[in-house]
């Protein structure tokens, strides 16, 4: 079971990954916390993103593949991925499939969670007080809303031939999105 989930920032991709992981026995892949962490080290590539970051656009499409390659090559991982914000473009959605075909695996389901922008600046601006990210403040926050918006389309369209997306209403409560998520993994066909 791999699994990916998108949307814009403050969508709750995060939050529901974190409770997926633990009731399915999954691992949460999130690119923007392998990102943070590089920033955080004080690392080469950390030195070289940490502007692109705090500015709200994406990272090259290179450096965020070669980040999810070492889990999807790792057998401790086969199968059991949760994709926290990767896809972000098409270029990556189709790297998505080809390494995952590269490591003998596929994605079972496509989450999209839907929240409008008052939604997403009340929740990072309540979520800035308790986390310090240094790209959750209001501007910023905008600018990630419209590189998301920016870039989405074409993923969507390539997912919809899949026939794996799901759409999610990602405005009500955490536990009734989590139990129509739940809801989904279950009815997924060999998996329990
Ligand atoms: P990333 O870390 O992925 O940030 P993001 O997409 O902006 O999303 P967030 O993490 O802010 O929100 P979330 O959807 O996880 O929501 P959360 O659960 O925290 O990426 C950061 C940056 O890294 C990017 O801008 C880019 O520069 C770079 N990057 C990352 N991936 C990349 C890629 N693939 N390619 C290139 N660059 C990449 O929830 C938010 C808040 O709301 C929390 O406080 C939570 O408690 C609350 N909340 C959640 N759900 C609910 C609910 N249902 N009701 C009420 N409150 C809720
Ligand atoms: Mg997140």
């Amino acid at each position: 079971m791999n699994i990916v989930i998108f949307g814009p920032p403050g969508a709750g991709k995060g939050t529901q990954s974190n409770i997926i992981v633990k009731k399915f026995n999954l691992h949460q892949l999130s690119t923007g916390e392998l990102l943070r962490k590089e920033i955080q080290n004080k690392t080469d590539l950390g030195q070289h993103i940490s502007s692109i970051i705090n500015e709200g656009n994406l990272v090259s499409d290179q450096i965020v593949g070669n980040l999810i390659e070492k889990y999807i090559s790792n057998n401790l991982y086969k199968n059991r991925l949760i994709f926290d914000g990767y896809p972000r473009n098409l270029i990556q959605a189709k790297n998505l499939d080809y390494m995952l075909k590269k490591y003998d695996q596929k994605i079972d389901l496509v989450l999209k969670l839907s929240v409008k922008l008052e939604t997403i600046k009340k929740r990072i601006s309540e979520r800035k007080t308790l986390e310090k990210r240094v790209d959750d403040n209001e501007k910023i926050a905008i600018k990630r809303f419209e590189t998301y918006e920016n870039n989405i389309k074409p993923i969507i369209d390539f997912y919809k031939k899949t026939d794996l997306l799901k759409v999610i209403n990602g405005e009500t409560t955490i536990t009734e999105i989590s139990d129509e998520i739940s809801g989904l993994i279950e009815s997924i066909k060999g998996w329990l």
